[in-house]
This record gives structure tokens, C-alpha cells and sequence, in this order.
């Protein structure tokens, strides 16, 4: 079972992937739990460029190639070998992100997209994909107290620093995503309290993948 977590900033969908966790261990699952960019050494090197302010200069296709690479190792070294070992795969972020951030927001060719991913990859389709839908306002400002809060900055901001359109553009992509496979995507509505979210978490797991 591959599970994926999708979302604006600020969401929620890394707590909620800890319930899920927990969720996993209390029903005795074996699960591996990862995210993109990273999940790997050389992945975890790759989301440092990917997210540093400093990386202001990166052109959109570049930025499209590095998101490929680290997802190019991470499926080859984690996601595949886990799936074959028959682990519950978590993953906070995967291609759906690409199409969104790069295609929908960015303004890159989703065609583009998907054709670099099938020349180098083979790309595991999630079972289930968790979108965590929310007004771009409100999950800005959470996720900018959090990073406040933090006691060591990370830097890893270029992102929260695009524009309110640009994150607009991002929320509108997962939804018209979500439209065109509503089989694989569970919208949730990441407006909800964090225990509300949790319920409507777990109440989808159980119904698919059981108790
Ligand atoms: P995170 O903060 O949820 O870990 O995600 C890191 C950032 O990377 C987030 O702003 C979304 C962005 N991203 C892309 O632009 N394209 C991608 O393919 C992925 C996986 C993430």
C-alpha cells in the first residue's frame, strides 16, 4: 500500500502523517514513513538546494530536474524496495506536487512533466492520496508561526516566500487533480481542528485498509 500526502503549506499533512503512524503500529503494520524532497542522503543534499532562500537564482526547469533527480533516488533506493517488501509506504509529498508546483503554479508544460518522469523512472502510482485542502491565507500564516517558533532557522523558506497567487495556483492544481481522480484522492478539509482531521483520518484508513 503506497499513501501519499498532498497540500498547500501550513496543512497539516506532516502531524497527521505521524497519526497515521500511529495508527499503523496500532493495528501491527509494518510501515516506512519518508518524504519528498529527501528520504535519502543525497535527497536530503538535494531538498537543501531545492528550499534555501539562497536559491532564489534557480531557473523553473532546473528546479523541475532536481525535484526528478531526488525523486529518481528516492523511488530506486526506499519506495520500491519497501512496496516490494510489502510496507505500508508513507509519503509526505510525491509527483502530484511536481504536476502542481512546477506545472500549475510555475507554468511548466504538465506533459513535459510527465514524460521526463517516464524516461527516467519508474514511477509506483499511489494507492491512496491524501489532499489536504486549505485557503492558502490561513496555511501561510500557520506555517510562518511555526517557522518563527523554530529555534534553529532552517532557511528552508523559498517556498513560503512565493506570492499569495502563486499559492492559489497551487491549491487550485491539487483540486483539479483530485477532480480528474477522485478513486485515488481523499480531499480533507484542512480547515477543521487537528483532532477533527485525525478522526476523518483514520475513519479513510480503516475503511481502506482495514481495523
Ligand atoms: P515540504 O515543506 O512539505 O517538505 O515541501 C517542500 C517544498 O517543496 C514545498 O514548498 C513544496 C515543494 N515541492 C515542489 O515544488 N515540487 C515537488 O515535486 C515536491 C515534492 C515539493
Amino acid at each position: 500500500m503506497f499513501i501519499t500526502l498532498e497540500g498547500i503549506e501550513g496543512s497539516g499533512k506532516t502531524t497527521q502523517a505521524g497519526y497515521m503512524v500511529e495508527f499503523l503500529e496500532d493495528t501491527g503494520r509494518e510501515y516506512f514513513i519518508t518524504r519528498e524532497p529527501g528520504g535519502t542522503k543525497i535527497g536530503e543534499k538535494i531538498r537543501s538546494i531545492l528550499l534555501d532562500t539562497e536559491s532564489k537564482g534557480l531557473t523553473p526547469h532546473a528546479e523541475l530536474l532536481l525535484y526528478i533527480a531526488d525523486r529518481v533516488q528516492h523511488v530506486q533506493e526506499k519506495i520500491l524496495p519497501a512496496l516490494s517488501k510489502g510496507l505500508t509506504v508513507i509519503c509526505d509529498r510525491y509527483y502530484d506536487a511536481t504536476l502542481v508546483y512546477q506545472g500549475y503554479a510555475r507554468g511548466l508544460d504538465l506533459k513535459l512533466i510527465q514524460k521526463l518522469h517516464e524516461i527516467v523512472l519508474e514511477n509506483p502510482k499511489p494507492d491512496i492520496t491524501f489532499l489536504f485542502d486549505l485557503s492558502p491565507e490561513i496555511g501561510l500564516k500557520r506555517a510562518w508561526t511555526r517557522i518563527e517558533k523554530e529555534t534553529e532557522n532552517s532557511g528552508e523558506t523559498r517556498f513560503e516566500e512565493e506570492k499569495l497567487s502563486f499559492h492559489n495556483k497551487v491549491r487550485e492544481g491539487y483540486l483539479r487533480l483530485a477532480e480528474r481522480e477522485p478513486q485515488r484522492f481523499q480531499i480533507i478539509d484542512a480547515g477543521q481542528t487537528e483532532p477533527e482531521v485525525k478522526k476523518q483520518i483514520i475513519k479513510i484508513l480503516e475503511s481502506k485498509i482495514g481495523k
